[in-house]
């Protein structure tokens, strides 16, 4: 099979498109404007959604069995400072994607977000009504609504949680983001009673190829791991992975009035009934720690900065 990845320099699709070498299978890899490699073979090629033409041009030229939509305007904070920018990759690109990926038969999968949720009634099933608080969480729903219209044969969509896993810039995964804020002398405060159920990309990257490899699994599913935890509790243990004292994080509350807003306060997951038909196993959080690194412009700083750096052993 000939798999086109989109979204290959990002936290998610880089971790797809490993995944996708690793059966065996044919990678197409796109971006917007970072270029990765991931072997000898395989590279990706920038194909920015704004230039429709070309982006109809390569799937005609290279024709794959197979799409994955992992390219998103990812951040909140984001989409909030450039809505209409957004809204062309998060909503037209992937509107366009699912018809381009009809027309030449592909099976198409296209990630979506618990995000979708105000958070008010966890956890949810994928048949519960949505009910966005943010403008990206509105934007992944109008994704999600025009991605399935498009139609029901032969197409996913899975909406997923907060995930962990190294990015190929190491500047994107939850992990990564507290060590540079750290790195940067920040201290950072996190919510004890903001709940997610956290994923990792390797295990979800592994679901994402057996939904391709399984067409008779269409329509709107959800995966996670199998545990919550609050956003407070998570930052403490990445830093206890690490030899780092968990004191450089701050106990905060999404209660208090300057926090309250466009956050969903408890999102999680019922998996079924996608859990049961897969043969990847939803992970807890200690397996998804294990799989975390340091980004390796950071070892300086982090040989210096942790307590006991030899808690974890890095590959320096
Ligand atoms: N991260 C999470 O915790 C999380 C949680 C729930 C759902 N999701 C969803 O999971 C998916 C993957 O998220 P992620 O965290 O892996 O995102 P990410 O790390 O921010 O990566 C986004 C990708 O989209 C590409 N992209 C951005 N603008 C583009 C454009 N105009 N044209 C083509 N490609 C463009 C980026 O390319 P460049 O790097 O080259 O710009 C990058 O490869 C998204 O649908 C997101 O909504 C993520």
């Amino acid at each position: 099979m000939k798999i086109a990845v989109l979204g290959a320099s990002g936290l998610l699709g880089s971790a797809v498109c490993r995944s996708v070498i690793h059966r065996g299978y044919s990678l197409l890899a796109y971006s917007n404007r970072e270029t990765i490699s991931f072997s000898d073979q395989y590279h990706s090629k920038q194909l920015p959604f704004s230039d429709d033409n070309q982006l109809t041009r390569e799937f005609f030229d290279q024709w794959p069995d197979a799409v994955v939509n992992c390219a998103a305007i990812s951040s909140p904070d984001t989409v909030d400072q450039s809505p209409e920018l957004a809204h062309l990759v998060n909503v037209e690109g992937a509107s366009r994607l699912a018809s381009i990926s009809a027309h030449i038969g592909a099976r198409f999968i296209h990630i979506s977000t618990d995000m979708v949720f105000d958070g008010s009634t966890s956890p949810y099933r994928s048949t519960d009504m949505p009910n966005p608080l943010s403008e990206y969480g509105r934007q992944k729903l109008e994704s999600e609504k025009r991605v399935l219209s498009v139609t029901d044969e032969n197409l996913a969509v899975l909406r997923i949680t907060l995930l962990n896993g190294n990015s190929p810039l190491g500047r994107r995964s939850q992990h990564e983001k507290i060590l540079r804020a750290l790195m940067s002398g920040k201290k950072l405060t996190l919510f004890d009673d903001e709940i997610r159920q956290p994923c990792s990309v390797e295990n979800l990257s592994d679901v994402i190829v057996e939904l391709i490899e399984r067409p008779n699994l269409n329509g709107l599913f959800h995966w996670a791991g199998n545990e919550e935890i609050s956003r407070y509790e998570l930052g403490i243990r990445i830093l206890k992975r690490f030899g780092i004292n968990p004191e450089n994080i701050i106990r905060g509350s999404i209660k208090n009035p300057e926090n309250q807003g466009q956050r969903p306060q408890h999102l999680s997951f019922i998996l079924e009934p996608l859990a049961s038909k897969v043969r990847s196993v939803p992970l807890s959080i200690e397996e998804q720690l294990k799989e975390l690194q340091i980004p390796k412009d950071m070892y300086t700083w982090y040989r210096k900065f942790a307590d006991s750096p030899n808690c974890y052993i890095p590959r320096f």
